[in-house]
């Protein structure tokens, strides 16, 4: 079978998946499938050969043409983390020409790449949190610091609602701080984008994959517990090894686990999801409720990536792991 690897992307997140396709690349049997990288960015979509031409795919039919050879694909495998792999777009594209594809929906990945907007979805899933927030437009920008400060109490995490790997995102302690975090995330997130403020949850850090296997079952992966050394799980922590420690399987009580399987569950359920997504959570200390932080629904696949790390736990290969989203998406 032929396989379009999607990679790149517009965001600061391009670096990480370039590491995620090549990871996902090296894991898969050369015999079953002939896997394309094809990198997307904002000027080209592109492969680049063997000998090291780039070849730029047809936006027609996502077709490439190798010295008049025409290669056509079975499915596409997105690995491409922020817009246009995560936020829906390239899946609308991939609709519009018939090309099967691994991950959610365009509607799905639209909505959940918009954190604020999934917030008020899952809140209502039984045993799920979430935290005080607000989300500010760019039109609330000059009275921001006011609207922050009437209604949430500090500490707050501010980030960018549509952003990923933690680009952008600040932890605020002190009133005084917060303006810089706003700028900084309103920045990051580009003109017209939204800012979330979340109120901060006292509590342990956890992620989570799902899949849906060829079967149609749906599988939940071991937990991964996330212990970071730094202020909070921000880009360093989560792409230089050694700055946090991560446990997988999380260690967690059998009703603890149990629940968290049942509510990822309905996360997956509820926001119509498909192939592998990964949750990420906050257990609160003293109470024991889950908050819920948000779904990635192209999560991280470099090798030190949580997915690959849960797969390994529940004794899977990574390679038998994405042939099963593989042949889940053509099926
Ligand atoms: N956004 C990063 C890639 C993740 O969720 O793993
Ligand atoms: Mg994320």
């Amino acid at each position: 079978k032929k396989i379009a690897l999607i990679t790149g992307g517009y965001t600061g997140e391009a670096e990480v998946s370039f590491k995620s396709a090549a990871f996902v690349q090296a894991q898969l049997d050369k015999e079953k499938y002939e896997v394309y990288p094809i990198t997307i960015t904002l000027e080209a979509w592109f492969y680049v050969t063997e000998a090291g031409i780039k070849i730029s795919v047809s936006r027609e039919d996502f077709s490439l043409d190798i010295d008049g050879h025409i290669v056509t694909f079975d499915v596409a495998f997105i690995i491409l983390h922020g817009s246009p792999g995560e936020d829906g777009r390239l899946q609308g594209y991939f609709d519009m020409i018939g090309l099967p594809y691994t991950s959610c929906d365009a509607l799905t990945s639209a909505l959940t790449m918009n954190k604020g907007y999934t917030k008020a979805i899952v809140r209502d899933i039984q045993g799920l949190y979430v935290a005080n927030s607000v989300l500010l437009f760019e039109t609330h920008r000059s009275e921001a610091v006011d609207i922050v400060e009437h209604n949430l109490t500090l500490p707050l995490f501010v980030k960018p609602n549509a952003g990923g790997s933690s680009i952008g995102m600040s932890k605020v302690k002190a009133l005084s701080d917060l303006q810089v975090a706003l700028d900084k995330a309103f920045d990051a997130a580009n003109t017209g984008a939204q800012v979330l403020v979340e109120e901060f949850v006292t509590g342990r850090e956890f992620s989570q994959g799902i899949f849906r296997n060829t079967e149609g079952e749906l599988i939940v992966l071991p937990a991964t517990e996330v212990r970071t050394t730094r202020e909070f799980f921000d880009f360093e922590a989560k792409y230089v090894a050694g700055l946090t420690e991560e446990i997988t399987p999380a260690d967690l009580t059998d009703e603890q686990h149990r629940r968290a399987s049942g509510i990822i569950r309905d996360i997956y359920v509820r926001l119509n999801c498909k192939g592998m997504v990964r949750v990420d959570f906050f257990l609160e200390t003293g109470t024991d409720k889950f908050y819920f932080i948000e779904i990635n629904t192209i999560p991280g696949q470099t090798a030190q990536s949580f997915i690959p790390q849960q797969v390994r736990a529940l004794g899977m290969k990574e390679g038998d792991f994405y042939a099963e989203l593989i042949e889940a998406a053509i099926s």
